[in-house]
């Protein structure tokens, strides 16, 4: 890959997608490729095929999809399944029909069985069930990974390369509390806490489940290593994670003090823990010579400060 590949980004706009943006502009990569939404249905087939014959991308990064936290899994699995299966066998038809060099696709750690060894290496993928609030996601997110394999399979070539990231956290992430992930509804929800002189927030479960997080740009890094580098020997999926867990409660403390919440912080525990813990092994990743480089702290008082600035962007009064 030179500065000059043409490089399609799909879901240049999502938390993932817009780290690798970032990351491919200040690589000085002058060659990117994107398509909003509203321009490029995904989903459908026939207008994915035209827009690779039109663009001739040579490298395809699917930061696309739909995502979401328990409630969204919950409310809307077929939508989850479809969109998302529908993405991924379109894009990457459409790739190998183009002859692209390489794609890295996203699946997700919600792939593996709910009851796996800590920490979690790829080799549990397809040992249990996994967690069944979020299956239809996992799913379908397993559905990718393995036509990724497929292709380099039956091709003989390794130019799919599925990457499972853990939680990701940081700019254009999803801050509804509703349908976002936990790191970034628990910023909102302290933001909107101390704006309001709550004096306790109350949280789900007992605080106790241990959860690894990484910051997009730290997937987006990755993600340039992986496309820049030789990636013939390595062993795919690949797991990507920073190798370091937080309890709920850590997670929720240093969130507060980021904040600036003074508040008490109480736990319901009434309500359900979900796994115990979602570690990543990257052994595979750390052997190909990638390390993660931002500090937590950094990037959860850099994520608040984009949810500052976006929503005075808005016009919401903090
Ligand atoms: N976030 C995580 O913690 C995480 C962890 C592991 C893996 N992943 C995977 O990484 C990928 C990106 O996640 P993310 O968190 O960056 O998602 P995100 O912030 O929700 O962004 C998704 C992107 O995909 C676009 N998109 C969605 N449906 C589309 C469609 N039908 N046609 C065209 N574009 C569409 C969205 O555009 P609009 O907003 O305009 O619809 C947006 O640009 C997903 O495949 C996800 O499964 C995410």
């Amino acid at each position: 890959m030179d500065e000059s590949s043409r490089i399609y980004v799909a879901g240049h706009t999502g938390l993932i997608g817009s780290s690798v943006i970032r990351a491919l502009e200040s690589g000085g990569f002058t060659n990117v490729i994107t398509a909003s939404h509203r321009d490029l249905e995904l989903t459908d087939a026939l207008a994915v095929e035209r827009f690779f014959d039109n663009r001739n991308p040579e490298y395809v990064v699917l930061a696309a999809g739909r995502v979401g936290g328990i409630v969204e899994n919950q409310t809307y699995p077929a939508d989850f399944m479809n969109t998302n299966l529908a993405i991924q066998l379109n894009v990457l038809r459409a790739a190998h029909r183009a002859g692209v060099r390489k794609l890295i696709l996203f699946a997700s750690s919600c792939m593996y069985p709910r009851e796996c060894p800590q920490p979690m290496p790829e080799t549990a993928l397809f040992s249990g069930y996994p967690e069944p609030t979020s299956l239809a996601y996992a799913v379908s997110k397993l559905a990718g990974m393995q036509m990724c394999l497929a292709y380099n399979q039956q091709y003989g070539e390794k130019r799919f390369i599925p990457v499972i990231p853990n939680s990701a956290f940081g700019p254009n992430d999803n801050f509804d509390p509703k349908s976002g992930h936990v790191l970034s509804a628990l910023i909102r929800r302290f933001h909107e806490a101390k704006a309001t002189g709550a004096p306790s927030v109350t949280l789900w479960g007992s605080g106790n489940p241990r959860r690894e997080f990484i910051h997009a740009d730290d997937i987006a890094d990755a993600c340039l290593a992986l496309l820049e580098g030789d990636t013939s020997q390595l062993q795919f999926p690949l797991n990507l994670g920073t190798g370091k867990d937080f309890s709920i409660r850590e997670l929720a403390e240093a969130i507060a003090s980021v904040v600036g919440y003074a508040g008490k912080l109480e736990w319901d525990t009434s309500k359900p823990d979900g796994a115990p813990r979602k570690l990543l092994d990257s052994s595979r990743l750390l052997a190909f010579g990638w390390r993660p480089s931002v500090d937590f702290t950094a990037g959860l008082k850099s994520t608040y400060q984009w949810y500052l600035d976006s929503m005075a962007t808005q016009g919401v009064q903090p």
